[in-house]
C-alpha cells in the first residue's frame, strides 16, 4: 500500500496561493489502479514525482507500506516511470533501451538480454528487439517506454499521460494493453491524465483534483453518480452536466427547487432538511437523463429545439426555454428515432431521483450525497 499524509509542495517558498499540491490525502492499495485526473496545473504530475523521488515535497509524509520514503532516493525506490515524452535512447536499440535500467543496477548483460527479451514478449514487440526507436510507429515506442518501465520488475508504475501523443484508435489499443499487463503483473499503478475517458474506463479507483487537492477519490461509477460537489459533477461527464440556478422553496407542504424557468418539487425522500429552505442552489441533471415526454405530463417543462446533434448512437438535442426565463440551455440524450427539428417545439421532464442539489453557499458541496 502507498499512503501520501497531508503532502504539502510549495515551489518557490512559502507564500499564500503558491501551494502545487495543498494537504493531499491519498491511500492506493497494492495491485490497485489508480488514476489522478484534474484539470491542467493542478498539481497531478508533482504529485507523481513526489511519489518517484524526483521532488521532494515541503511538508507530509509518503509511506511505502509502513515505510517512511521522503528521504528514500529514486533508484531505491523499485518504481517504473512512463513519462509524456517517453523520450527513448535513440541510438539504443530497442533491446538495449529496455535493459537500460538493468544494466543501470550492475545486472550482467546477458541476464539483462533475458529480461528484456521476456517483457518484450508481454508488450508483443520481441520482433523488434534490434530496431532503433527512429524505426518504429508511435505506438510501438509506447510500448518500449513501457517495457523499460516494466523491465525491472517495479512495485509500482507511475504513467504521466503516456497516451497523450498517440491517435485516438491507437489509445485505445495501448490504453486495453496497459490494463491488461497491470492485471497479470499485479503491479500497482498510478497514470496522471486529463483524459476523462480514459480515467473512468481503465481505473479501479479515480481521485479527482483541483488546485492541488483531491475533491472526492472513488470508484469511477460513484464519482460519475453521487459525485461530492459542484466541481466533480460539472468535471465528469460528456456532455456535461446540465446545471440550473434555482432556490430551495417551501410550497404548500412540499419542498420545491425554484428556478427562472420552472418549480421542481422534491421526492419526500430526498427532502431537506429545512435549514436549507431558502438556499441558492445549482440543480443538476445529465443530459441522459433528460427525457422527452408528452405535453400532458403533469411534470412537463415546454422548451424550444435549439440544435440537434447526431452523435451516431443518438443525438444531442440542446433547448431553449421560449420564454427566455432559464438563462441556460439544456441538453438531453435522446435515440435516433425521434425526430426534431430547430425550432420546434418539446416537452421534457427529468427521470425520477437522478437529480443533484449543490449548495452555492457552501462550496458547491452537494447536499444529497450521502457518503
Ligand atoms: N518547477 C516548477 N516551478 C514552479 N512552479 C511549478 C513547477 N512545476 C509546476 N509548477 C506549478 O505547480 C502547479 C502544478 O503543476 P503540475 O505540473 O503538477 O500540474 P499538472 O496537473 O500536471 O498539469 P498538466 O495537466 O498541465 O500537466 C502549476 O501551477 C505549475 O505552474
Ligand atoms: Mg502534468
Amino acid at each position: 500500500m502507498i499512503t501520501l499524509k497531508n503532502i504539502v509542495k510549495e515551489y518557490d517558498g512559502k507564500q499564500e496561493g503558491n501551494r502545487a499540491v495543498d494537504g493531499l490525502d491519498l491511500e492506493i492499495n497494492k495491485g490497485e489502479f489508480v488514476a489522478l485526473l484534474g484539470p491542467s496545473g493542478c498539481g497531478k504530475t508533482t504529485t507523481l514525482m513526489m511519489l518517484a523521488g524526483l521532488l521532494k515535497p515541503t511538508s507530509g509524509e509518503i509511506y511505502f507500506q509502513s515505510k517512511l520514503v521522503n528521504h528514500v532516493e529514486p533508484k531505491d525506490r523499485n518504481i517504473g516511470m512512463v513519462f509524456q515524452s517517453y523520450a527513448l535512447y535513440p541510438h539504443m536499440s530497442v533491446r538495449d533501451n529496455i535493459a537500460f535500467p538493468l544494466r543501470e543496477r550492475k545486472v550482467p548483460k546477458q541476464e539483462a538480454y533475458e529480461r528484456a527479451k521476456e517483457t518484450s514478449k508481454i508488450l508483443q514487440i520481441d520482433h523488434l528487439l534490434d530496431r532503433k526507436p527512429s524505426q518504429l510507429s508511435g505506438g510501438q515506442q509506447q510500448r518500449v517506454a513501457m517495457a523499460r518501465a516494466l523491465s525491472k520488475n517495479p512495485e509500482i508504475l507511475l504513467l504521466d499521460e503516456p497516451m497523450s501523443n498517440l491517435d485516438a484508435r491507437l489509445k485505445l489499443d495501448v490504453r486495453d494493453e496497459i490494463r491488461k499487463i497491470q492485471r497479470n503483473l499485479g503491479v500497482t499503478t498510478i497514470i496522471v491524465t486529463h483524459d476523462q475517458e480514459e480515467a473512468l474506463a481503465i481505473s479501479d479507483r479515480v481521485a479527482i483534483l483541483n488546485g492541488g487537492r483531491i475533491q472526492q477519490y472513488a470508484p469511477p461509477s460513484e464519482l460519475f453518480n453521487h459525485p461530492v460537489n459542484l466541481f466533480v459533477a460539472s468535471f465528469l461527464g460528456n456532455p456535461p452536466m446540465n446545471l440550473i440556478h434555482g432556490t430551495i422553496e417551501e410550497k404548500t407542504g412540499n419542498q420545491v427547487v425554484a428556478t427562472k424557468g420552472f418549480e421542481y418539487i422534491l421526492p419526500a425522500d430526498r427532502r431537506l432538511d429545512k435549514k436549507h429552505i431558502g438556499k441558492s442552489v445549482q440543480f443538476g441533471i445529465r443530459p441522459h437523463d433528460v427525457t422527452v415526454c408528452a405535453a400532458t405530463d403533469p411534470q412537463a417543462i415546454k422548451l424550444k429545439v435549439d440544435l440537434v446533434e447526431h452523435l451516431g448512437s443518438g443525438k444531442l438535442v440542446k433547448a431553449i426555454d421560449p420564454y427566455n426565463k432559464l438563462e441556460t440551455m439544456i441538453r438531453l440524450l435522446t435515440d435516433n428515432k425521434l425526430e426534431l427539428n430547430s425550432g420546434e417545439y418539446i416537452y421534457i421532464k427529468f427521470k425520477d431521483r437522478k437529480f443533484h442539489l449543490f449548495d452555492m453557499t457552501d462550496n458547491g458541496r452537494n447536499l444529497l450525497h450521502h457518503s
